[in-house]
């Protein structure tokens, strides 16, 4: 696979797992705003927060820090709820990837269906639009979620990685991925991916030349427990490099 018009892979870090920590003694450490200035000066290129309607890691006032601290672009992930929408138009970040949020969950499950109330999700689309944010729906790699991703007027889509993860030796969920990114990309949409990818099976999916963007935290966090979250960064961005240097080669 030679693509030298391949562009740079950015790697947005997810923090919410540092604020999971934290809130496990509802305490004030680790600060995940802390842990972002930590990753950006160790090479991410965006930082990623979840706030979730049931607030179990990142608080809103993690979101409004994060907001005035962070050097690099601000990927805010929301439920698409009149409440997150609202909070979105005040703070304008960078960036925001509506995500679908069930209170049972461990974490994300699947990708948004955005078969279920477009008009709604049409009017998130607006809405983010009218404030100058840049939009992203969260969707499996699924050709028909892509092209409805599109007609919604999205800016770009978050291919869902889950499955890939779990089964990285099925070629089925790899050809999904890379079929979904290239008919994104196709229709002018950008494209990112993330969820469970950790420094063992990032490289396939790093190796997709139409996933402009990452975003990583689970993986990232933990291994900051045994070498440090600047070390973390720097292994994923490397493993990252190596990977898509082999469409250069
Ligand atoms: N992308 C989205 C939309 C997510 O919801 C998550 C998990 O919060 C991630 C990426 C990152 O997944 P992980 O923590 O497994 O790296």
């Amino acid at each position: 696979m030679s693509d030298p018009s391949a562009p740079y892979q950015r790697l947005y870090i997810n923090i919410d797992h540092v604020a999971t920590i934290r809130q496990a003694r509802r305490t004030d450490e680790p600060d995940p705003v802390a842990a972002a200035t930590a990753c950006e000066d160790a090479g991410a290129d965006g930082i990623t927060a979840h706030l979730r309607e049931d607030r179990r890691h990142i608080q809103d006032d993690d979101v409004e820090r994060l907001m005035s601290s962070t050097r690099t672009p601000f990927n805010l992930e929301i439920a698409c709820t009149e409440e997150m929408l609202a909070l979105v138009e005040r703070l304008r970040p960078y960036q925001v990837t509506l995500v679908p949020e069930k209170r049972q969950e461990i974490t994300t499950e699947g990708g948004l269906d955005l078969t279920h109330d477009p008009a709604a999700l049409e009017r998130a689309m607006a809405r983010l639009r009218a404030a100058g944010v840049r939009s992203s729906l969260f969707i499996d790699p699924d050709v028909d979620a892509v092209a409805r991703a599109r007609d919604l007027g999205a800016d770009a889509i978050e291919l869902h990685t889950g499955s890939y993860a779990h089964h990285p030796d099925d070629t089925m969920q790899l050809t999904a991925l890379a079929h979904a990114a290239r008919f994104a990309k196709g229709l002018g949409l950008h494209v990112h991916a993330g969820h469970g990818l950790t420094v063992r099976n990032v490289g396939p999916v790093a190796a997709i030349p139409e996933i402009e963007e990452l975003n990583i935290g689970h993986t990232i966090v933990s291994r900051a427990v045994f070498v440090g979250i600047a070390a973390a960064v720097v292994e994923m961005r490397a493993a990252m490099d190596h990977a898509r240097s082999s469409l250069r080669t």
